[in-house]
C-alpha cells in the first residue's frame, strides 16, 4: 500500500502548486495570442496544476500513449514510480485537466538535473510534450510548454534542452526555443525494442 505524505510541502501533488503562481510570464507575452497563463488559462474548465496519483484514473497514462509507447502500467507501477519521483524532488510533470470530464488533456516534463558545472549548478530538461489530439490547435501546447519553461528558471536553472522531431522545430521556435549553431545535434543508443 502506498502511504501519502500529506505532510510534505508538495502534499498531495507531485511538486509544490505554489511554484505555478510565482511565474514571470511578462517573459513569454509576446508568444501567446490570446495570452493566457497557467494561473489563467482561457477556459473556467482548464486548470495546470502537477502531476497527482489521481490522474492515473484521469487517463494520465492514455495521453501520454499519443506521444509513444507506454505500455500496460498498472496503477501499482503508476504509484511507485510517482513516489520516486517525487522522493528525489528532480521532478517536474505538469498537466493540464479539463474538469469538465476530470481528464488530463495536456502534459509536460521539466527534469532538473545536478551539476559540478556552472559553479554547481542545475540544469533543466524538457520532456514528454503532448496534447490530446481532439484539443490540439488552441494553444494548449504552447501553454504547457512554456509553463515549464518559466519553472525551470523560476527554480533556477541556467539553460532548457530539449529533442523534437524536426517537424516540430517551428513550434518549438514560436515559443522562443533556438537552435544553436554546431550544437544542435541529438544523439542516441537505444536499449530496448522502440516498437
Ligand atoms: C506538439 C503538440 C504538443 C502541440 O500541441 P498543440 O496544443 O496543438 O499546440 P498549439 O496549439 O500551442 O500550437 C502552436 C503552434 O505549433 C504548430 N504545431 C503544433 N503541432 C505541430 C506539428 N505536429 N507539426 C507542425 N506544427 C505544429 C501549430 O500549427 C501552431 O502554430 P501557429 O501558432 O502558427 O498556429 C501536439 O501536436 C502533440 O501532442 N503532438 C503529439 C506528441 C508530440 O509530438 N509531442 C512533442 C514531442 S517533442
Amino acid at each position: 500500500m502506498v502511504i501519502i505524505n500529506k505532510m510534505s510541502s508538495t502534499g498531495e501533488y507531485l511538486y509544490d502548486p505554489k511554484l505555478l503562481s510565482n511565474l514571470d510570464w511578462n517573459l513569454v507575452r509576446p508568444y501567446l495570442s490570446p495570452f493566457v497563463t497557467c494561473t489563467e488559462p482561457g477556459e473556467s474548465w482548464l486548470i495546470v496544476r502537477p502531476l497527482q496519483l489521481e490522474d492515473y484514473k484521469k487517463g494520465f497514462v492514455q495521453l501520454l500513449s499519443q506521444l509513444t509507447a507506454v505500455g500496460n502500467i498498472t496503477e501499482k507501477e503508476f504509484e511507485s514510480q510517482y513516489m520516486a519521483m517525487q522522493k528525489t524532488g528532480q521532478y517536474y510533470i505538469t498537466v493540464i485537466e479539463d474538469t469538465r470530464s476530470k481528464t488530463i488533456i495536456g502534459a509536460a516534463s521539466l527534469v532538473t538535473e545536478l551539476k559540478f558545472i556552472h559553479g554547481c549548478g542545475l540544469r533543466a530538461k524538457l520532456e514528454d510534450v503532448v496534447v490530446n489530439n481532439t484539443y490540439r490547435g488552441k494553444q494548449l501546447g504552447k501553454l504547457i510548454v512554456l509553463t515549464v519553461t518559466l519553472l525551470a528558471k523560476h527554480v533556477g536553472c541556467y539553460k532548457m534542452t530539449l529533442d523534437c522531431k524536426d517537424n516540430l522545430i517551428p513550434f518549438y521556435k514560436s515559443i522562443g526555443y533556438k537552435l544553436e549553431p554546431g550544437n544542435a545535434n541529438s544523439m542516441t543508443v537505444r536499449y530496448e525494442d522502440p516498437s
